[in-house]
């Protein structure tokens, strides 16, 4: 059985400030949910504090983005290294790194192999425009995307990562993908391509995520899903009630 898992990308919001503020405020009634993973990726400057607030509770900790290089000349960019104290996830190729930052499936596919590399577990986003819903390429399109992201791997580190499918028309749009729909497509553009390169055990092992417009009213449809394993949520996770989310999910 596969642990569910809810992660709250914070996106560029709350400062360091604010953050400790915030997961002072919902930490012991979010620590206190069982039979499920909880995270928070807060933004790069409110890792630390806000890992030092959450130590020795069950909420982990995950970063927005991280470079594939262990150092170097490479302005404005954070290390694998420089989040290990704090993290123990990472979201790798989201929709908005890939449109506004130039991020590449090769870019991904090598950030991916960094994390593993130093014990962090990525959560690799995967999803398609509303172009191409509309044109009907969301299976080819995602499928693409889920076997470039994993090239090269072998199935203990696939096992090890999270997926999560964000079709990118139900980002922040209140537009969420009908719950069938998208198990569906989770099963047909993401499961499937895992169990072609890694196998029917090891793609049954990844835990796969939707994100898109996730709300406290919705999570319920979503978790019904026997191919969705937890969600991505932006928006709704920067507010208390993330903890009403994540009791509803399981
Ligand atoms: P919203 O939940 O705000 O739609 O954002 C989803 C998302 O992009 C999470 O990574």
């Amino acid at each position: 059985m596969r642990t569910p898992i809810i992660a709250g990308n914070w996106k560029m919001n709350k400062t360091a400030v604010s953050a400790v503020e915030f997961v002072n405020e919902i930490k012991a009634a979010l620590d206190a949910i069982s039979g499920i993973d909880k995270v928070v990726c807060p933004p790069f400057l409110a890792i630390p504090g806000v890992a030092a607030a959450l130590a020795g509770t069950s909420i982990g900790v995950g970063a927005q983005n991280m470079h594939f290089e262990p150092n170097g000349a490479y302005t404005g960019e954070v290390a694998a290294d420089m989040l290990t104290p704090f993290c123990q996830y990472v979201i790798l190729g989201h929709s908005e790194r890939r449109e506004y930052f130039a991020e590449t499936d090769d870019g991904v596919n090598r950030k991916i192999k960094v994390a593993l590399a130093h014990g962090l577990t990525p959560i690799v986003c995967v999803g398609e425009s509303l172009a191409q819903n509309e044109a009907g390429e969301t299976v080819s399109f995602v499928s693409g995307q889920v076997q470039a992201a994993f090239a090269g791997f072998n199935e203990a580190d696939a096992a090890k990562c999270v997926v999560a499918y964000e079709p990118i028309w139900a980002i922040g749009t209140g537009r969420s993908a009908n719950a069938q729909q998208a198990g569906d497509i989770i099963a047909s553009a993401v499961r499937q391509p895992l169990t072609a390169l890694f196998g029917h055990d090891t793609a049954q092992q990844i835990r796969i995520q939707y994100g898109g417009s996730v709300k406290p009213g919705n999570i319920a449809d979503y978790m019904a899903h026997p191919d969705i394993d937890g969600a991505l949520v932006g928006g709704a996770s920067l507010v208390p009630s993330f903890v009403e989310l994540v009791q509803n999910a399981v």
